[in-house]
């Protein structure tokens, strides 16, 4: 990148002509589509619909935090939760579960775009996404993933060249909120990556609510480059003088530059012993806290 403040001219520049009517963007509360979003509304304004789709796969407090942050770009919600669990009933492969919610994705999109009769889609996808895409190793999807099929005029991805590290930067040039320009990447597929298996509304609620605790205990005071809560198969415990068959939490904080690599992070002991007591007496569900401290590679940083 030469530098933030010509990037920022010059990515303004390229919407600015590339767009010739009205445009559609996925937002999703993560740095890129952000960055992307302001660079768009500078670019054209009021001609630019931001979508924010409810997959029932965000975090705890993701819509609200959008209507914060966007209420002034008119954001439009579309509320699809059901539809994505439905589509999901029964799946439990990683792929599959990807590639239906890329697909759920782009068809609710797609008939966003359609009622908006937009030709134009601007997508946040940084350099890493085509990358790990293109070299096979998953199919990630940015929100807005694969749109080949919904027939736009033109697809523009101003951050295309980008390493999350100078989308932030784009982001502070930008004044963007502090929260925002700091904020954990978090995978297009959601909340459904942190569910081994298929993904139920029981153990959405798992995620969602041990996602919450472990960036509350960790995000602030030890800024990794990523931390989330898993939740893995079901285990013995116990609970008051009950045995339970409950949930497993793995909980995952590490380390990395472009999240091509990661090494897992040292927390003390005693914070890790606070996180799994506050998983498992917050959440009923739960049996069982585990940390995980396996580097990438092996692992991926995500669990499917
Ligand atoms: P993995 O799990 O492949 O993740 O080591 C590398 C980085 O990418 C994020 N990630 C995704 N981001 N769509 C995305 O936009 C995806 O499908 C996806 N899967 C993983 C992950 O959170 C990490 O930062």
């Amino acid at each position: 990148m030469v530098n933030a403040e010509r990037f920022i001219e010059l990515g303004i520049e390229e919407i600015g002509q590339s767009v010739k009517d009205k445009a559609i963007i996925a937002l999703s509360g993560g740095v890129d589509s952000s960055v992307c979003a302001v660079l768009a509304h500078r670019a054209i304004g009021d001609r630019l619909i931001p979508i924010f789709v409810d997959t029932g796969l965000m975090r705890k407090g993701e819509v609200e935090r959008i209507k914060k942050t966007f209420g002034h770009m008119n954001p439009h919600f579309i509320e699809a939760s059901e539809r994505f669990l439905g589509a999901l009933k029964g799946v439990r492969d990683p792929e599959k579960k990807r590639k239906i919610i890329g697909e759920t994705f782009i068809r609710v999109f797609e008939d966003a775009a359609r009622k908006e009769n937009v030709r134009y889609l601007i997508q946040g996808t940084i350099y890493p996404d085509r990358i790990e895409s293109e070299g096979g190793i998953k199919s990630h999807h940015n929100v807005g993933g694969l749109p080949v099929k919904i027939g736009f005029d033109a697809i523009i991805e101003p951050l295309r060249d980008l390493y999350k590290d100078e989308v932030r930067e784009v982001a502070r040039a930008l004044d963007l909120p502090k929260e925002i320009c700091e904020r954990m990447p978090f995978p297009g597929p959601g909340l459904a990556v942190r569910i081994i298996g298929e993904v139920t509304k029981e153990k959405l609620k798992v995620v969602r609510e041990a996602n919450a605790i472990v960036e509350d205990e960790i995000v602030d005071e030890f800024r990794p480059w990523q931390t989330f809560a898993a939740v893995l198969e079901r285990g013995t415990g116990v609970k008051g003088d009950k045995r339970i068959h409950g949930w497993i939490v793995a909980v995952r904080a590490i380390e990395s530059r472009d999240g091509m690599t990661a090494t897992p992070m040292v927390l003390p002991w005693k914070k890790l012993k606070h996180i799994a007591s506050r998983i498992a007496n917050e959440i009923p569900e739960v049996a069982r806290v585990v940390y995980d401290i396996t580097p990438k590679p092996p692992a991926t940083i995500e669990f499917e």
